[in-house]
């Protein structure tokens, strides 16, 4: 990639991991992420966020860096919002060029920065609302934004500019081209699917932090952004706005409700509980409601989390599996969760051969996460009539009351 002047004397440069990795080790990415940092210049020089220490990262960062008339030997500040490895695994090595650098950071990133590190000296603790002056009319201020996305995470306001550097929020899956960096210069499709990559960062990365996302935006409320610079994705230059939004949105699914959509999911051994899926869909459908559908484990949970986060309604087909729940599904209920997916209406649907198991299972293992369930339906051996026609009618009953819950308007 290629640094891009985002404004007189502010730069952002990146990379972009490749599709087929698995961000954080966990998540695909078939579209790939970038990774973006920046370059502030003033009569002082500071770079907000590193790199990743991986493939030619480093290299291509400081051939950008190059191309801007800047190296670590002229680099006075290295602002770190973040201390998680993706922004900061570069540091150690970088540091090493100019251990004259200061590096600014939150109180609670000191000692991941000694740790990760092995820095402990030219190292700054900010205060909340602290500025450091560059010169030149770039002022820098700080402000402790925690658990967006870790304890330690802060952000960075470019006070002149009106410029967020917000590291992880705001942020989104897919790889940045050269050419489309910023908002404005995204066609229709790029914006849609910059769009769901947002949301499915924010459900895979962000969810299980929705309350101090909330506690973000207030606290961010107050400042004129003009610009958003995130760590990940495209940078918002013509409307801000709508990707701030989008945040308060998708941090407000967490006590609900969320959009009027239902999300179903559903696995089976041998075709049993399959059969009651369309019927269950069928119903939904017979309300308008639009539905996403996903099998287990055949499908991706990053992608289930997405459409969860967003439904208001969930339906969970699953069979009995040695007493308990189907394995795939309990790692579904256990990630669901870990992130916090609270707060819908919902639907269970199933066999079971010698006994049941996993509606007891499902029970206490969805306990903390106030789903308010429609009685389920529940078989030995294969369905009959009754099940078929009583599917139909929870997938309608799901849908109404989730029209009825969830008046929120979803783009
Ligand atoms: Fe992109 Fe939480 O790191």
């Amino acid at each position: 990639m290629k640094s891009v002047e985002i404004t007189k004397g502010v730069y952002r440069m990146g990379v972009n991991i490749e599709p087929g990795n698995l961000f954080e080790g966990i998540w695909s990415i078939p579209d790939g992420t970038s990774i973006n940092s920046y370059v502030v210049k003033g009569d002082k020089t500071a770079v907000i966020d590193l790199t990743q220490n991986k493939d030619d990262f480093p290299r291509s960062i400081t051939s950008q860096m190059e191309e801007i008339g800047v190296s670590p030997a002229n680099i006075d500040y290295i602002i770190v919002n973040h201390m998680e490895p993706d922004h900061s695994g570069w540091l150690r090595k970088f540091r090493t060029k100019n251990p004259e650098m200061e590096i600014y950071c939150s109180q609670k990133a000191v000692p991941l920065v000694n740790e990760f590190c092995g820095i402990f000296d030219h190292v700054h603790a900010i205060k909340d609302g602290e500025t450091l002056d560059l010169g030149q009319g770039k002022t820098l201020q700080f402000f402790d934004t925690p658990n967006i996305h870790w304890p330690e995470t802060m952000m960075t306001f470019l006070v002149e500019d009106k410029i967020l550097f917000s590291c992880d929020a705001f942020g989104s899956y897919g790889e940045v081209d050269d050419n489309a960096v910023f908002d404005d210069q995204l066609s229709s499709d790029q914006h849609e699917f910059f769009k769901k990559e947002a949301l499915r960062y924010y459900a895979n990365i962000v969810a299980s932090f929705s309350a101090f996302v909330e506690r973000g935006l207030k606290k961010l409320s107050g400042l004129d952004i003009r610009m958003i610079c995130p760590s990940h994705g495209i940078i918002w230059r013509e409307n801000p706005a709508v990707i701030v939004e989008r945040y308060a949105r998708y941090a407000s699914y967490l006590k609900g409700p969320a959009c009027a959509e239902i999300t179903v999911i559903w696995g089976s051994m041998y075709g049993n509980t399959a059969k009651l899926v369309s019927e269950v869909i069928k119903g939904i459908r017979s309300e308008k409601i639009p539905v996403h559908q996903y099998r287990v484990p055949e499908d991706d949970i990053g992608f289930i989390l997405a459409d969860a986060w967003k439904s208001a309604g969930i339906v969970l087909g699953m069979p009995t599996y040695e007493y308990q729940m189907f394995p795939p599904m309990a790692h579904v209920i256990d990630d669901f969760n870990r992130k916090k997916v609270q707060n819908k209406k919902a639907f269970r649907f199933g066999s079971y051969g010698w006994s049941g198991g996993a509606e007891k299972e499902l029970g206490t293992a969805t306990e903390k996460l106030h789903w308010d369930f429609l009685e389920s339906v529940e078989w030995q051996g294969a369905p009959g009539e009754a099940e078929m026609k009583m599917a139909f009618q929870r997938g309608r009953e799901l849908a109404v009351l989730v029209k009825e819950f969830a008046s929120k308007a979803c783009d």
